[in-house]
């Protein structure tokens, strides 16, 4: 029995993700690979509260408290409310019969083509589900994510809550069971990022736009994104991994074609090149956001330097690896915390 000045206390931590291949073509059915990037989280913590207490949530970052279920918020907190009540729905649990605090923190840049705001769900799914006692199996948590990712991005492949949820990389395709992906060796990235806020549903309803007026256009691109991503597998697989930079290049270029790039992102991505990056793309929805770069150990200062001086407002390293990430579930979960 726990005594009352005990409080059960569960953690839960998703990481963000990036695209290495394959985005927006991913939406019209071709594959993409996605890793997470494992430095970057959000975690969210449940401890219970006295009872007749209710629910508190609160995303410490942004300095706001929501009441849990319904009430008045803003579109950060709606967001968590769904999110909280999706997962309760799921477990058949009576939000009125809980007191407890649901507090949210997250390091991964928002509005950056991250997947901060999967990452902040399954982090919170994740941690209010082990709190009731139940491990939430992959699958089923991602399908949850996936509902919240809709409320954020309109029509979503689903790519960026397999990646947060299955925590390593993933071979992709809308509607199939996600592969998750071993990579032989270590890849380094760097991640800059532009500073401009990514307008995800923005840029897929423009490659939607563009793929009603000329179809025949767009499929092209896509099938040439999506002979790149099979190509990237196979390098990935066999350990050829030089293959990869000209791969990431080309991929760019055919999304620069489709129009998703931006000014930012063309300075970024050719800074990086100029300084001997193995191949540099632009990830995720674009039109802002974040580009990657592929580097070696030689270069990574250099390729470093040149996107801080051409304007990245942050450079996140991150290493890609075959290793399987865990569940997210942190030590001290489902601890009863004596504080
Ligand atoms: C967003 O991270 C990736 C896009 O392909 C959209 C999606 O797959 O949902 C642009």
């Amino acid at each position: 029995m726990r005594s009352s000045s005990q409080r059960l206390v569960t953690t839960a931590t998703a990481p963000g993700k990036t695209i290495l291949f394959g985005e927006h073509a991913v939406v019209y059915g071709r594959p993409a690979i996605a890793v997470p990037v494992s430095g970057r989280r959000a975690r969210v913590t449940v401890a219970d509260l006295p009872a007749a207490t209710g629910i508190r949530l609160v995303a410490r970052d942004l300095g706001k408290r929501y009441a849990g279920a319904g009430g008045d918020a803003d579109d950060d907190g709606r967001f968590l409310q769904a999110a909280l009540a999706l997962v309760l729905g799921e477990l058949g649990v009576d939000s009125a019969v809980l007191d407890i605090e649901v507090t949210v923190e997250s390091d991964i840049p928002i509005a950056r083509g991250m997947g901060s705001g999967a990452a902040v769900s399954a982090a919170l799914m994740r941690a209010v589900a082990a709190h009731l006692g139940v491990a939430l199996e992959r699958e089923r948590l991602s399908a949850l994510v996936f509902t919240t990712e809709k409320m954020l991005h309109g029509n979503p492949s689903g790519i960026d809550n397999t990646t947060v949820v299955y925590d390593q990389p993933v071979w992709f395709v809308h509607g199939e069971r996600p592969e998750p992906l071993s990579v032989p060796g270590r890849l380094t990235l760097l991640i800059g990022d532009t500073g401009v806020p990514a307008r995800t549903r923005e840029s897929v309803a423009m490659v939607k736009g563009r793929h009603q007026e000329t179809p025949e256009v767009l499929e092209g691109c896509f099938d040439a994104i999506g002979e790149i991503v099979y190509q990237a597998r196979e390098a990935l697989s066999s350990g050829a991994l030089e293959k990869l930079g000209p791969l990431m290049d080309q991929n760019h270029a055919l999304l620069a074609a489709i129009g998703v790039s931006s000014p930012e992102l063309e300075l970024l991505v050719r800074a990086a090149r100029d300084a001997g990056a193995l191949g540099a793309k632009l990830s995720g929805g674009g039109m802002g956001g974040c580009m990657i770069a592929l580097v070696d150990d030689r270069q990574r200062e250099a390729v470093r330097e040149a996107l801080q001086s051409s304007g990245a407002t942050q450079v996140i390293p991150t290493h890609v690896s075959g290793e399987v990430g865990g569940s997210g579930l942190q030590a001290g979960q489902g601890c009863y915390d004596a504080r």
